[in-house]
């Protein structure tokens, strides 16, 4: 084990970066407490995983369960030390009245999905002896691109407010904005376009980075010594424009 043990929330844990992300800080000694609305997957994935995790079923659009799951972190293993803000959906297609629920969606998930929960965990996550909080972005917080407008205006809006965040939490806490490229999930399964669904699904099938890489990448840069602080990663496989 790399360093001392604390406990981990991370949204969206029942598939992609975030299942795997809560397998390697499990793997590093860590506990583990798996938040998402798929309510078997985290549950099989707890039992999985054993001594160390708890799984609670949580929407980050509704701040109620949420506040539920806090105080179940609180209560059952004393407050969290690390949130990942993982929870996300990727509804890309070109920008037209038709998909204002999914342009809806992906600012309430991706954006206000990572600020209520932060909200709801600063007090547990700043009265931590090791504060850690995670934003996973995209590189599309970097580039916009024809077709992704609205996602890549919540993982703009993510790394605005992690850069601030940052700021108003040192030296106590640390912020890390993760940006990765592709990484073969389910993120495409629930675009609503078909024809963009289509030609990212093919995209995704050969994607050669896995959510292990990913998750990787996140365990190395929360278990530096505590006067370091990687605020920023981006990574893309290395054939990605
Ligand atoms: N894969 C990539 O290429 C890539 C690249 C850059 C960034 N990312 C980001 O990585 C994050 C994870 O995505 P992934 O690629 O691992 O895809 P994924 O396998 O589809 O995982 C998405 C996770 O988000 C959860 N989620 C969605 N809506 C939710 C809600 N309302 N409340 C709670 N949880 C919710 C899902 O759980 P439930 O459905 O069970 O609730 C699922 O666990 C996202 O923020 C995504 O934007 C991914």
């Amino acid at each position: 084990m790399s360093a001392t043990p604390r406990v981990a929330v991370i949204t969206g844990a029942s598939s992609g970066i975030g299942e795997a992300t809560a397998r390697a800080l499990h793997a590093a000694g860590h506990s583990v407490v798996l938040l998402a609305r798929r309510a078997d997957r985290i549950r099989a994935l707890a039992a999985e995983l054993g001594d160390r995790a708890l799984a609670i079923e949580a929407d980050v659009t509704d701040s109620h369960s949420l506040e539920d799951a806090a105080s179940r972190v609180r209560s059952e293993l004393g407050g969290a030390d690390i949130l990942v803000n993982n929870a996300g959906v990727m509804l890309l297609g070109p920008f037209s009245a038709d998909r204002r629920d999914d342009h809806r969606k992906m600012i309430e998930v991706n954006l206000l999905g990572a600020i209520t929960a932060t909200e709801v965990f600063l007090e547990q996550i700043t009265s931590s002896a090791a504060g850690d909080i995670v934003n996973i972005s995209s590189v599309a917080g970097r580039t916009a691109r024809a077709g992704n407008g609205v996602y890549a205006a919540t993982k703009w809006g993510l790394n605005g407010w992690s850069e601030s965040l940052r700021q108003e939490l040192l030296p106590g806490v640390r912020v890390t904005l993760i940006e990765p490229g592709v990484v073969a999930t389910e993120l495409p399964d629930h675009i609503t376009h078909s024809e963009t669904k289509e030609a990212v699904a093919a995209l995704y099938d050969s994607a050669t980075v896995t959510s292990g890489d990913v998750a990787e990448v996140i365990t190395f840069a929360i278990t530096r010594p505590r006067h370091l602080a990687i605020n920023e990663i981006l990574l893309r496989p290395a054939d990605q424009v």
